[in-house]
């Protein structure tokens, strides 16, 4: 009786656990939404960075485009992650919450010329 029971239960969990590894390995190629990257790049990051597709000139001197950026040889959402969450040498105190992080990926890697 009970044994008949717990083998669906099992095959349940099982699948469920297969669909949690399914989406976090999709969230981790995909990032976040480029939109909300955007509006929150528009806001944090424009002080010192252009933000925006074909913009040329930072607000700050000597400060990447975001294009460039987005355009640097092997330049990567991994890359970006990495980079995201060492502290910004001239901002030590940006602290960027995982989720806006992986939408300013997203933003920034739609940036890359096709
Ligand atoms: C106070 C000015 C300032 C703000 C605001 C700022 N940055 Fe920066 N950022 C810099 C400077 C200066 C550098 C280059 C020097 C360095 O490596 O710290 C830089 C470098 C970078 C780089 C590396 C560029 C490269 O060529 O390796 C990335 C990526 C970056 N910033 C992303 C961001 C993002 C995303 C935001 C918004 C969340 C942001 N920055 C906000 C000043 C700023």
């Amino acid at each position: 009786m009970r044994k008949s029971r717990s083998v669906p239960m099992a095959a349940a969990v099982a699948a469920l656990a297969w669909q949690l590894v399914q989406a976090s390995g999709a969230a981790a190629q995909d990032f976040g939404d480029a939109r909300l990257g955007e509006a929150y790049a528009a806001t944090v990051c424009a002080a010192c960075h252009a933000v925006r597709a074909g913009e040329t000139v930072s607000p700050r001197q000597r400060v990447a485009t975001f294009d460039t950026i987005a355009n640097t040889p092997g330049m990567t959402g991994t890359a970006l992650a990495a980079w995201l969450q060492t502290s910004h040498r001239e901002m030590p105190n940006l602290i960027i919450a995982l989720a806006d992080r992986d939408n300013l990926i997203a933003y920034i890697v739609s940036l890359k010329a096709r």
